[in-house]
């Protein structure tokens, strides 16, 4: 049939015979990516969340942001297509919420005076985890989910490097309620339904800047040699990451750390010297401030093809 086309094309004998090896490969290759307009919700809308609802009610697509404060919601509608109050603990909401979707992000997060409760984090963490499970059986729509987690699930390496193939050593209930909702949320990802962990570091960007984070330390003695790991990861680069999750189908876990790898005496000088203010000392004769230290690998996510916005720390 091909050669009979060739022969009656005007081009005659130049144009080449259709590819099939490499139509198939471009299909396979533009198959993943999502459609242009989709239907997203965001559970949590806080900090990053209400970030990526901009984003995405910006780029065009129809944005469902979940918030548990009544008080939230004049100022979520202005980010958000619809705005749903509601608890990850409510079963029937979240079979609501996920209806009609195609993206689904968890963000969530204890906030304000629930923050020190550990009772609230598992409540928080593990009742949204299984919610969710369920409601994505009766919601064949959704495509995609992102859930996102957090590096402390790593636990203190004493600096060492960790990628995502290392054992994870959550060191309290908070960490161990993180992981636990990982693994529910893994156990439900399939070839139609991809689930994606991305497992951040401190996050920090506009509003919650390092100098908020540092710069009362300024002048201060510190004890021990300030030489502890922390990974930090800029906002921007979250909604970002969590774009390119969703238009590559991403499936499993992926750390989300910035390239800088510096230790918090680093991390001081820098923000010290930006906005010049006095220098931290650090006393080496008195044992270091308590704390995780751990060097999180990156080059997963990054093989898989993202580029990082903020490589290195900005201020
Ligand atoms: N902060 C960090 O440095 C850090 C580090 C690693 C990972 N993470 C993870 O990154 C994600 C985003 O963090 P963030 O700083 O943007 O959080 P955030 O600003 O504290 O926002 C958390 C959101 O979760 C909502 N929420 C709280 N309890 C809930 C519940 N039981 N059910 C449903 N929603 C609930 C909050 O509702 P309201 O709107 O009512 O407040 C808020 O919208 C979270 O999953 C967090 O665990 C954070």
């Amino acid at each position: 049939m091909h050669n009979s086309i060739d022969r009656n094309n005007s081009f005659g004998e130049n144009i080449p015979e259709l590819d099939m090896n490499y139509l198939q490969e471009l299909l396979k290759h533009n198959a993943p990516r999502r459609p242009f307009y989709e239907n997203v919700a965001i559970l949590g809308c806080g900090y990053v969340g209400t970030a990526l609802a901009e984003y995405w009610q910006q780029q065009g697509h129809f944005v469902t942001g979940t918030t548990t404060s009544p008080n939230r919601i004049a100022s979520l509608s202005q980010a958000t297509s619809k705005v749903v109050l509601m608890t990850g603990d409510d079963a029937t909401a979240m079979n609501s919420l996920l209806q009609e979707q195609n993206t689904v992000v968890v963000s969530v997060a204890p906030t304000g005076n629930r923050l020190a409760d550990e009772d609230v984090y598992l409540k928080t963490y593990l009742s949204t985890a299984r919610n969710l499970v369920n409601a994505l059986k009766q919601s064949p729509k959704v495509k995609q989910v992102v859930y996102l987690s957090s590096c402390s699930i790593y636990g203190n390496r004493q600096g060492d490097w960790v990628d995502e193939t290392t054992p994870v050593t959550p060191s309290n209930l908070r960490s161990q309620a993180l992981y636990e909702a990982e693994k529910i949320l893994l156990q439900a990802s399939s070839e139609k339904q991809k689930v994606c962990i991305l497992r951040l570091g401190g996050i920090y960007g506009p509003g919650r800047e390092l100098v908020r984070m540092f710069g009362d330390l300024a002048g201060m003695t510190l004890p021990g040699r300030g030489n502890r790991f922390i990974n930090w990861i800029h906002r921007d680069d979250i909604v970002g990451a969590i774009e390119f999750a969703r238009l590559n189908q991403l499936e499993g876990i992926y750390n989300l750390v910035n390239d800088s790898y510096l230790t918090v005496r680093e991390q001081v000088d820098l923000v010290c010297s930006y906005y010049g203010l006095p220098p931290v000392y650090w006393d080496g004769s008195e044992p270091n401030l308590r704390g995780k230290s751990l060097r999180v690998s990156n080059e997963k996510l990054k093989a898989a093809g993202y580029l990082l916005i903020h490589p290195q720390l900005s201020m």
